[in-house]
């Protein structure tokens, strides 16, 4: 009881919870899941019943000639007809289920979605947007994310929207789900991959088609002119030093891609997929030791002047 009670109190409302469905599939795995639930309550009321009358009856009647033949009725039901029937139902029910989760929806939007150690890349197809750990998606129309990865085996887990799907080197694997709801949905790689298997944390913003179609507009385009006269200087600061060879912000000169791409780094929640909240403090401890706050990182310790970090701060947060 008390362990149940430790279990419970772990799914706080901020974490997500695959029971509080926000997408078509999320939903139907929900669906499966209260089944489940019912018919374990059931099984659990018999066999506990039947228990408590046999201990309630069994000093009464020991077991005589008479009740022999009953007794083999009941463990033929009990052991074996009551569990054919059950897991019946609920194999019915997984593999029609698991077969409307494969299916193509209509007009899909297509996201490629990479694993990386740990972050996600993620890439809307068919146009020139990359970004990073947040992914856009309008509501009320399929979604197709392709997931591949160059490393390791990931998982791809928005609890609220959809099943997990492994994310593996070598092949592509299709997820496909329908948000019903706008929202923020957290993410989260659910295949341990390595030292920050729980620092690969993801965004899923599920806005309206109409704004959903300006982000889009507004990415394919986005601002090439530095905020202020700090972030310019930052511009050039990040282009000079060795960020600009392993990120890319479009627009500019800077086109490495073994990071992230920070073309829109400004208006992300977090850094280095959910190690920390996105703030200025936060930043410039990254860009200087990105190590201190997510050991494993493939970012190395920089060393800058206060002046230099502070405009690459100002550079990168201006930059939505
Ligand atoms: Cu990627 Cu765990």
């Amino acid at each position: 009881m008390v362990s149940t009670a430790a279990l419970l109190a772990g799914c706080s409302h901020k974490s997500p919870s695959m029971l509080d469905a926000k997408g078509s599939e999320a939903s139907r795995i929900a669906g499966i899941w209260w089944l489940m639930f019912a018919l374990a309550i059931g099984v659990y009321v018999v066999v506990a019943g039947c228990i408590t009358l046999s201990i309630l009856r069994g000093r009464r009647r020991r077991a005589g000639t008479a009740s022999r033949r009953s007794e083999g009725l009941w463990l033929w039901l009990g052991g074996l007809v009551g569990p054919v029937i059950v897991l019946l139902v609920i194999a019915v029910v997984t593999v029609q289920t698991t077969a409307a989760l494969r299916k193509p929806g209509r007009d899909p939007l297509r996201v490629d979605v990479a694993g990386e150690d740990w972050w996600w890349r993620v890439h809307y197809t068919g146009t020139s947007i990359d970004t990073a750990n947040e992914i856009h998606l309008p509501t009320g129309r399929p979604i197709e994310i392709r997931l591949t990865s160059d490393n390791v085996v990931h998982s791809f887990w928005v609890p609220q929207l959809a099943g997990k799907m492994d994310v593996i080197p070598g092949q592509r694997n299709t997820l496909r789900f329908t948000v019903n709801k706008p929202g923020v949905y957290r993410g989260q790689c659910a295949e341990f991959c390595g030292l920050q298997h729980a620092n690969m944390a993801f965004w899923v913003i599920a806005e309206s088609p109409g704004l959903f179609e300006r982000w889009l507009t507004d990415h394919a385009n986005p601002t090439l002119e530095p905020a202020s006269e700090t972030a310019a200087q930052g511009q050039v600061v990040f282009q000079r030093q060795a960020c600009a060879g392993c990120h890319t912000i479009r627009g500019t000169t800077a086109r490495g891609t073994r990071g992230p791409d920070l073309t829109d780094f400004g208006s992300r929640r977090s850094i280095g997929s959910g190690a920390a909240d996105n703030t200025p403090a936060n930043l410039r401890q990254w860009i200087t030791d990105a190590p201190s706050i997510k050991p494993g990182v493939l970012m190395p310790p920089i060393t800058l002047s206060g002046a230099d970090a502070r405009s690459i701060v100002a550079y990168l947060e201006s930059l939505k």
